[in-house]
């Protein structure tokens, strides 16, 4: 074990907010939300209490896959704002004790990116070698099975050039080759440049892709396709996943590292097992945080839940800091994934998120409970998720403006602009009423933080699973005890509780007497040393 393995990181025990930038607070009404929006809102993210801010792609962009086609990784997108806007809104977070990460596309490019547009030009272009070009078969067409995020051929023929080239995504997003250590200087520079400006770290998009098998092999088929076991019935075994990529990660880190205080390298991992995201750790010498898809693509039920977050922690090495995620740009709004609308459960969700140990990202919105929005295919905005289900409808529907107050466009923009996504039912679910209103989801969740701060910000608390039936969940975490009632029938503890500090929902049963939870109430109480207080 090296010596990051038990140093302290501010980032242990806090709370992350993504900010979809184009959704959260547009300043100058042309309907996409801004960098001068964030800084407007920086009050109220210090408010709410979150440590800091992931900000969705703000890099100059054509905007096919909104913002993660980079065509230039060194500037802000014009719509957005400017260099000096990203600049004042560090400093103004910074000021407010927040930080800032970018999100990082290091797995592709947009087309437009003048690598590209150079190694398009000839075979013999100095950048040629950024990207995967690859011969037809001998037969003709392309050289491998693989298959992009729609579910078409991952490969785009190039007439002037005679080749294909590489995309696992649109056919607009060139993937990188990075078997080339030119592009391995380029992103070196990338993320000094970023680091020096005061970025905190990096969201890093895709980093279980990155490198792909040199001998470009066909994918096996997957046995049961899903989310996470492969799409298009394809395991991604040749196309991602690459041993080669964590020499990338072991770089990059030691760059964080050299930085004070260290910047933070926090990996979009979408594998399906736990050893899998494990190993995006390293040995304390790789991604300091890895997003743990398998928590997200549980069933909102305790078992699941409960088993996901044991072998989390048995998987994980000592010292490394898990990190919980329930909503994002792609994967929709957890009050409507998890929940089916109902606020209780959105609630108890909430708690939850707010008591594990380790680092907690929420997504803009979630704090108010807002559910994904059905936008009508004629206003959708995803080309991605346009024509295939494999993201389970377009993903424009957890992308819908930030719900600020009851007016129709949400306080997102001025009334009479058209946003560029509809807004949700702004009156039923917004940030004014509920600020006003101790009883809300916003209050519970301003509530849940400031307890996770006190209680184990600063650390990594210990986890300890107390009961996990069909139906109940408790676990202790440092000094504090959960209980939680994952059903629609009151659930009796087995025993008496300390002192009960928070209830997602309804009254706040008393101590030391067996406690009811009602339906999908979760509770947070004192841990109390003897073994009778506790709830097993
Ligand atoms: C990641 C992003 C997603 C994007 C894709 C391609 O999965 O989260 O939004 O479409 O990468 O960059
Ligand atoms: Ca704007």
């Amino acid at each position: 074990m090296n010596e990051n393995s038990g140093a302290q990181r501010w980032w242990h025990g806090s709370v992350l907010y993504q900010l979809y930038v184009r959704s959260w607070r547009d300043t100058n009404g042309d309907g996409f939300g801004d960098l001068n929006g964030v800084i407007e809102g920086v009050d109220y993210l210090s408010w709410l209490g979150v440590d800091g801010i992931w900000l969705s792609p703000t890099m100059p962009s054509p905007d096919q896959d909104w913002g993660y086609d980079v065509a230039d990784y060194l500037g802000v997108h014009p719509e957005l704002g400017t260099l000096d806007d990203m600049d004042r809104l560090i400093a103004e977070a910074g000021q407010r004790g927040l930080r800032v990460l970018l999100d990082l596309v290091p797995n592709h490019t947009s087309t437009a990116h003048p690598w590209f547009v150079d190694a398009a030009s000839s075979r013999d272009s100095a950048h040629r070698g950024y990207y995967v070009w690859a011969d037809p078969e001998p037969g003709g067409g392309p050289p491998n099975n693989w298959l992009d995020a729609t579910g078409h051929s991952a490969w785009a023929w190039h007439e002037p050039t005679g080749q294909y080239y590489l995309h696992l995504f649109l056919d607009s997003q060139a993937d990188l080759n990075w078997f080339d250590p030119a592009v391995h200087r380029e992103f070196e520079q990338i993320l000094r440049f970023w680091f020096d400006r005061g970025v905190a770290g990096f969201r890093i998009d895709v980093a279980h892709g990155l490198y792909k098998d040199a001998q470009l092999r066909d994918n096996p088929p997957v046995d049961h396709p899903g989310p996470l076991a492969g799409r298009f019935g394809q395991e991604q075994k040749y196309s991602a996943n690459r041993p080669e990529t964590h020499e990338v990660f072991r770089d990059w880190r030691q760059i964080a590292e050299g930085y004070r205080p260290p910047r933070l390298l926090l990996g979009e991992t979408w594998v399906g097992n736990l050893d899998g995201l494990a190993r995006f750790y390293g040995d304390h010498d790789e991604l300091q945080l890895a997003f743990n898809f398998p928590f997200v693509f549980s069933s909102f039920a305790a078992p699941g839940l409960a088993a996901v977050v044991a072998e989390t922690h048995a998987k994980l090495p000592p010292g490394a800091c898990p990190v919980w995620t329930a909503s994002n740009h792609d994967v929709g709004r957890f009050p409507s994934r998890w929940c089916g609308g109902d606020e209780r459960q959105a609630r108890l969700a909430l708690l939850v998120l707010a008591t594990l140990p380790g680092t907690t990202v929420l997504y803009y919105g979630d704090e108010i409970g807002m559910t994904d929005v059905a936008v009508p295919p004629a206003l959708r905005q995803d080309k991605m998720s346009a024509d295939n289900d494999a993201w389970q409808g377009s993903r424009d529907r957890g992308r819908t403006p930030m719900q600020w107050d009851a007016s129709p466009t949400g306080g997102f923009t001025a009334s009479g602009v058209t946003p560029w996504l509809p807004a949700g039912d702004t009156a039923a679910c917004n940030v004014a009423d509920q600020r006003q209103d101790p009883a809300s989801t916003l209050s519970l969740c301003r509530d849940l933080l400031a307890l996770r701060r006190a209680e184990v910000g600063g650390q990594i608390a210990d986890y300890e699973e107390l009961a996990a039936s069909e139906t109940l969940w408790a676990y202790r975490t440092g000094g504090l005890v959960v209980a939680a009632n994952f059903s629609g029938q009151p659930a009796r503890l087995p025993g008496p509780v300390g002192e009960v500090l928070l209830a997602s929902s309804g009254e706040v049963p008393p101590a030391g007497e067996p406690v009811t939870l009602q339906p999908w109430q979760g509770i947070i109480c004192r841990y109390a040393t003897s073994a009778a207080d506790s709830p097993d």
